[in-house]
């Protein structure tokens, strides 16, 4: 058998392959990591917002006379620190000095790495700025620094992660146009760089996307915020938001017909069911399709949309069922596919409350794929029907 010697390292530490010392359980006394677990990326990171400071780890060494030296054993725990079930080995005064083990059912805190915060609130910055005026002050408007933005604040974000990023990103209530339109900024240059277009093409699919509710930002802000229902004349205002954005760009912007083309076509559907000219198929330019599925997935998983935050899950399988016909097959499909690929670990919450992590993507249906729950039970909802993901505690 193989002898360890065991260490307390910090957080700060820990890569990836490390092995765990002592297993972490639950505050209910459900094991989260056994003892020789191989710390992953993933883990790290959620010890890392569990507010953990350090673990014990261990590793295989040639002598037997190696334990976990004493200072490390005696050393004071910080208060958010993990304490742990010690492993059978441990002598009885060992296990005295430990804590209970306390990893708490709090929702666990959303983890955004800083230099996508950095640069997701600049490009808000600059977004409020120059959409925030236009309603009083038209001719003032100068595309020239939201341009820019693109460059240094949009494109160095194109990546897997992106997506997901965008989702834990809170919007606050009255700057809800400019989170979403940043959002919807990202997402897009996400699919257009996955559907394989040039940097061009992405870069001018971005600046169309982040302009293209220009027009909501003519509303009187008292129909774009009022609670509850429109009056008729209110709704046709709001309806029109499209082809007023795309008049004002024309005539205030120096943009691309095409960038153009995304403020006025991105509510139009493949089947004519979209507004405002109800144009079908190929009459819709390219960039205003991916931008359709960019807004409607945004739409869903932003806090304002359908009483309810859905879950990407949800909001897939929405997707799924209600805009076949609607949304382009050929990006949709290249959408769904890539964000499911992100799935795989996140950390969720089951209808019947029950926490765990996503393990294994169901192949027909990535809305309902494996999941392991804290105890160690794998709850495959693909034949459990009745149970489905309603929360994202953390992707
Ligand atoms: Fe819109």
């Amino acid at each position: 058998m193989a002898d360890y010697i065991y260490k307390r390292q910090s957080i700060d530490d820990l890569v990836p392959g490390m092995v765990l010392g002592k297993m972490i359980v639950t505050s209910d006394g459900k094991i989260f990591l056994n003892e020789g677990a191989v710390l992953t990326l993933r883990t790290i990171q959620t010890l890392q917002l569990w507010g953990f400071r350090s673990v014990d780890i261990r590793e295989e060494c040639t002598t037997t006379q190696q334990t976990i030296s004493e200072n490390e054993q005696l050393g004071e725990l910080p208060v958010a620190d993990l304490a742990v079930q010690q492993p059978d080995d441990f002598s009885a005064d060992q296990q005295a000095q430990s804590e209970p083990a306390i990893v708490e059912e709090a929702e666990i805190p959303l983890n955004v790495p800083d230099e996508f915060a950095s640069h997701y609130n600049n490009a808000v910055q600059v977004l409020k700025k120059h959409l925030g005026k236009v309603r009083f002050i038209k001719d003032d408007f100068n595309g020239d620094e939201i341009r820019r933005m693109v460059t240094m604040d949009i494109i160095p974000l194109i990546d897997d992660h992106s997506v997901t990023d965008c989702l834990q990103m809170m919007p606050h209530e009255e700057d809800y146009l400019y989170h979403h339109s940043v959002d919807v900024g990202i997402i897009a240059g996400c699919l257009s760089f996955w559907m394989g277009r040039n940097y061009h093409e992405i870069e001018e699919t971005i600046l169309g996307a982040l302009l293209h509710d220009i027009g909501k930002a003519l509303i009187p802000l008292k129909v774009l915020n009022k609670p509850g229902s429109l009056t008729d004349e209110e709704m046709h205002l709001v309806r029109f938001h499209s082809l007023r954005g795309y008049k004002f760009l024309k005539q205030y912007g120096d943009f691309s017909q095409s960038v153009l083309l995304c403020a006025l076509q991105h509510h139009e559907r493949i089947d004519g069911s979209g507004y405002p000219m109800a144009v079908k198929g190929d009459k819709i330019h390219p960039y205003a399709k991916l931008i359709a599925i960019a807004d409607v997935f945004d739409a869903m998983t932003s806090l304002r949309s359908y009483g309810k935050r859905a879950t990407p899950y949800e909001a897939v399988e929405i997707m799924k069922r209600e805009m076949v016909g609607k949304l382009d097959y050929e990006i949709c499909s290249v959408f769904l596919d890539k964000l499911s690929q992100r799935f795989v670990g996140d950390i969720v919450q089951l209808s019947n409350g029950q926490r765990g992590e996503v393990v294994f993507l169901n192949p027909h249906d990535c809305t309902r794929p494996i999941v392991r729950t804290r105890d160690g039970e794998f709850v495959d909802l693909d034949k459990l029907r009745e149970l489905s993901i309603n929360k994202m505690l953390h992707s």
